[in-house]
């Protein structure tokens, strides 16, 4: 290999380098939230496993330190304000910055609207959005102060198509798409990218008790649900100065569900 190869793969790799930053990731107790917890810190990040049962987050920090990585769990309810800001409060005792936001936490109750109650559809608008919206706003002056970020949104494929018996979490994940461009706009002026990503079918909790799931995978042109580690690659990409101007964008990993 030439030098000049050499020198290219270099930068390459350096642009993908997260070495030195503080990530936050909610809901990093297990499913998406710990593999993506555990790819950043690959990638050189320390880790803020934040969860509702931090114990479960807990679990994620020993294993990501373990591994040689930097990290510490907290406790945080993302539907709650002052525990939110609780959660930023520790982070900047540990760490003393805040680089990057992976807002992850999510929940979802399967139901007709016709038998919905207001309690499942509160729930699933209270973590899904209302917690993307308190999270950010927690980080932003951190981020607003440093001129630099990156807020990553987990949304979802149901935010852009649906299925029945998915009234709060598919208008959730739209109104996480909307909200992500509302902050990119928001935060452009301070060079802060915020973009989204919209998984399709993962392997987990949140697809273990599906009726449908026959239907789905014969919907899946790749025709199987998706690894958690398969978010590797989306997650350090908008996590890194690889996507230095990209920005309101949702990626969607869903290996061809949204193409047909
Ligand atoms: N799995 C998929 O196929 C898929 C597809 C599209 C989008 N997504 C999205 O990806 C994200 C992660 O999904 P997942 O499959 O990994 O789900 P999961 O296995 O159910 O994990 C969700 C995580 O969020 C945490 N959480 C829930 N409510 C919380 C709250 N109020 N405050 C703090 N943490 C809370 C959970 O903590 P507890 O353990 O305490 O409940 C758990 O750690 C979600 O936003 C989901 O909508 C997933």
């Amino acid at each position: 290999m030439s030098v000049g190869k050499e020198r290219g793969v270099t930068e390459m790799k350096n642009r993908f380098d997260l070495t030195g930053k503080v990530a936050i990731v909610t809901g990093a107790g297990q499913g998406l939230g710990a593999s993506m917890a555990h790819a950043l810190a690959d990638a050189g990040a320390s880790l803020v496993c934040a969860s509702r049962t931090v114990s479960k987050a807990e679990e994620v920090c020993a294993e990501i330190i373990k591994n040689g990585g930097s990290s510490i769990s907290v406790h945080v309810d993302v539907g709650d304000a002052q525990s939110v800001d609780k959660m930023v409060k520790q982070t900047l005792e540990k760490y003393g910055t805040i680089d990057i936001l992976v807002n992850n936490a999510g929940t979802n109750h399967r139901e007709l609207c016709v038998n919905m109650t207001e309690e499942q559809w509160d729930d699933v608008i209270r973590v899904n959005l209302k917690g993307v919206f308190l999270c950010s706003r927690a980080v932003g002056p951190t981020l607003i102060e440093k001129k630099r970020g990156k807020v990553i949104n987990i949304a979802s494929v149901m935010g852009s198509a649906t299925l029945p018996a998915r009234g709060p979490y598919s208008s959730s994940k739209a109104a996480v798409i909307q909200f992500t461009k509302l902050l990119a706009l928001e935060w452009a002026p301070y060079n802060i990218n915020v973009n989204a990503i919209g998984p399709g079918y993962f392997t987990g909790r949140m697809n273990s008790t599906l009726k449908d799931a026959d239907s789905i995978l014969n919907h899946i042109p790749m025709g199987r649900m998706a690894d958690p580690e398969e978010l590797a690659g989306a997650i350090i990409y908008l996590s890194s100065d690889a996507s230095n101007y990209v920005t309101g964008q949702t990626l969607f990993v869903d290996g061809g569900f949204l193409c047909l």
